[in-house]
């Protein structure tokens, strides 16, 4: 919407007021916004269920849900560090801790000298276990599951070798197109033993919520990616042209035990997602 206005008001006949009116709107946007936090925030200061006695991890939550709402857009700018401070009645420091934990999530993000934007691209820290579901539900928008199969059958070789079972045992699969909205972002195949899950129908858009229904769900996981050129199949289900960059990503889950739970290969749209590692020296 915010390109939209843009557009809209720079093509007004006479230049200078079509500027002048962009400016005003993008004023009342930031007040609107900052609006929308503080009350929110103010709301969860208030709210004795969910009470979190430390300021800067409420205004965390409080940023999240203006995300979640679409109170704030992706791609647009916060209002600043100072703004939100004097509008919150909470120091600076407090302010940028909370953004800077949402922006190690990949909620937001930083560009110096321009502020801090809720990210337009899907930022995927690495370290995090998460499923698709709560990556897309925390950026405020509705995912969902396309199925091709979901299946019940004995395992195969590379199957067995992934999952650490021996030939012969039943394995549930799914396969299917990951949305958001009406949006493709990728194509998966999970495969779960069918001791855990013995009736993939069970699944109805996430894999995460279906396992932890059966306390299965994985603690752990080793993933590998690579970068690839999406088959003409692919790219047809991803509404892509073939030949355009994805990503292939292999999860094996494990449970707290050392089981393998989940073996899933994914092709993701390379012009959506960031996977965003954190590095230390030992
Ligand atoms: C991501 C991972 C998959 C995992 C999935 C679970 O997409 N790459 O390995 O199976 O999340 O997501 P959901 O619970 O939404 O099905």
């Amino acid at each position: 919407m915010g390109a939209f206005v843009c557009k809209f008001f720079l093509s007004v006949p006479c230049p200078g007021v079509g500027r002048r009116l962009y400016q005003w709107f993008g004023i009342g946007m930031v007040r609107f916004m900052q609006n929308a936090l503080a009350d929110e925030y103010r709301r969860l200061s208030r709210d004795t269920t969910t009470h979190q006695p430390l300021a800067y991890l409420r205004l965390r939550r409080a940023i999240r849900n203006v995300i979640q709402h679409r109170d704030i857009e992706p791609g647009q700018t916060l209002p600043s560090e100072r703004d939100l401070s004097q509008a919150l009645g909470l120091s600076r420091v407090t302010v940028r801790k909370a953004i800077a934990g949402l922006v190690e999530e990949g909620l937001l993000t930083q560009r110096h000298g321009a502020g801090t934007f809720v990210a337009e691209r899907i930022i995927k820290p690495m370290s995090r276990l998460t499923s698709f579901t709560e990556d897309l539900r925390a950026r405020g928008l509705h995912p969902r599951s396309e199925f091709f199969e979901r299946s019940v059958g004995e395992v195969t070789p590379e199957e067995s070798m992934a999952l650490n079972l021996s030939p012969g045992v039943l394995v549930a699969r799914l396969h299917r197109v990951r949305y958001a909205e009406d949006e493709p972002l990728a194509i998966e195949r999970s495969v779960v033993p069918a001791s855990v899950l013995a009736d993939p129908h069970e699944v109805h858009d996430s894999l995460y919520e279906a396992l932890e229904q059966h306390d299965c769900r994985p603690v752990r996981a080793l993933q590998r990616l690579r970068a690839v050129l999406l088959g003409a199949r692919q790219a047809r289900l991803l509404h892509v042209t073939a030949g355009s960059a994805g990503l292939h990503i292999e999860r094996r889950g494990f449970l707290d035990d050392g089981r393998v739970v989940e073996f899933t290969t994914s092709w993701y749209r390379g012009d959506i997602y960031d996977f965003v590692a954190e590095l230390q020296t030992d």
